[in-house]
């Protein structure tokens, strides 16, 4: 396995694993396009990166953005990874955040934020190992479908 950085032929792959997880694992309802996977890697304070099999496919991907872009949230960044359904619990998600973290600093983050369905488990798992906490949970918050959805919210500073 091998991680590098996100190139803009990446992004229709990273737009079709993102879209698989609709209604399973984060609040976005409509699909993304590979468009806006493209308009986010070009972006200067992000670094968005992706895991390849042996054969050089993308099989996930994780990236850091602005938290927000209001200036006093300079430092603030916020992280997501998503990798192919089959393609979990291989490390595949370890060695992108290997990668992705000290990159944040660099990048000048000093606080990062995860946002994960509660039921989640296993993602609020890997991002304690990764040196996440929790801050608490947003009860409800979420609509899929007729379901409310619980949210942890977990940081990193
Ligand atoms: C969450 C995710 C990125 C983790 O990546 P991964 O490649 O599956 O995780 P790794 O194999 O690198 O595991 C690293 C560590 O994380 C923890 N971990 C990962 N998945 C876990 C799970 N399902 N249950 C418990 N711990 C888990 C373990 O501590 C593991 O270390 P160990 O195997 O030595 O115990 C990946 O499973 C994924 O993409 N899941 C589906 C989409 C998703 O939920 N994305 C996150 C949305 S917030």
């Amino acid at each position: 396995m091998k991680v590098r950085e996100a190139q803009e032929n990446d992004a229709t792959v990273m737009a079709l694993i993102f879209n698989a997880y609709i209604g399973k694992s984060h609040m976005v309802v409509t699909p993304r396009r590979a468009a806006e996977f493209i308009e986010l890697m070009q972006h200067t304070r992000v670094c968005m990166l992706v895991a390849l099999d042996i054969f050089g496919g993308v099989i996930g991907y994780a990236y850091v953005k602005p938290y927000s872009e209001r200036g006093g949230y300079a430092g603030a960044g916020e992280v997501s990874v998503f990798l192919w359904a089959g393609r979990t619990g291989q490390g595949a998600g370890q060695q992108l955040y290997d990668l992705l973290l000290p990159t944040t600093k660099e990048l000048g983050y000093h606080h990062l934020t995860a946002k994960i369905w509660t039921e989640n488990t296993g993602s609020i798992r890997f991002h304690e190992r990764n040196g996440f906490q929790t801050v608490g949970i947003q009860h409800g918050i979420g609509l899929s479908g007729e379901r409310r959805i619980d949210m942890t919210i977990m940081e990193r500073v």
